[in-house]
């Protein structure tokens, strides 16, 4: 299996509660290198951006304005398999219907504030990297 990058961000109801170590922490024992992380307040513009494909689902206004109350960290995660292998460890979009040890089950408040993001393809892990990350800012 290649090693490849995948794209990630704890969202603002997981860096509210102080769980930014904590979901590092889930991410890591999942077998994935944070090598690139940056804390930022998203601009309304560079949410709208993000989830442009998601801009006709009746929770869109809603989930930019959630992106943006609060601080972010984006990070770049390396690891065999990264997008799977993410995708794996932060369980299904709604907690409730998350698996037990994934971090969406851990620490999600809702199917909207739901602690991460993880880029769902290879392609879309390029993309989403290349909006928030500068090459020399990814150092593994
Ligand atoms: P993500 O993109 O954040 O990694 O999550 P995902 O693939 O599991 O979910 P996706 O379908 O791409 O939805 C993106 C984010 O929108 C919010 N959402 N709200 N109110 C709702 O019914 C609803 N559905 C989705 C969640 O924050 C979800 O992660
Ligand atoms: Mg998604």
């Amino acid at each position: 299996m290649a090693v490849t990058r995948t794209f990630s961000i704890i969202k603002p109801d997981a860096t509210r509660r102080n769980l930014t170590g904590a979901v590092t922490k889930m991410l890591e024992e999942a077998g994935l290198r944070v090598v690139a992380s940056k804390r930022i307040q998203m601009t309304k513009d560079q949410a709208e951006g993000f989830y442009a494909v998601h801009k006709e689902r009746p929770f869109f206004g809603e989930l930019v304005d959630f992106m943006i109350s609060g601080p972010v960290v984006v990070q770049v995660l390396e690891g065999e398999d990264a997008v799977k292998r993410n995708r794996d460890v932060m369980g299904a979009t709604n907690p409730a219907d998350a698996d037990e040890g994934t971090i969406r089950k851990t620490y999600a408040e809702s199917i909207e504030a739901n602690s991460v993001h993880g880029s769902d393809s290879d392609e879309n892990a390029k993309i989403e990297i290349d909006y928030f990350f500068d090459e020399n800012e990814i150092v593994g």
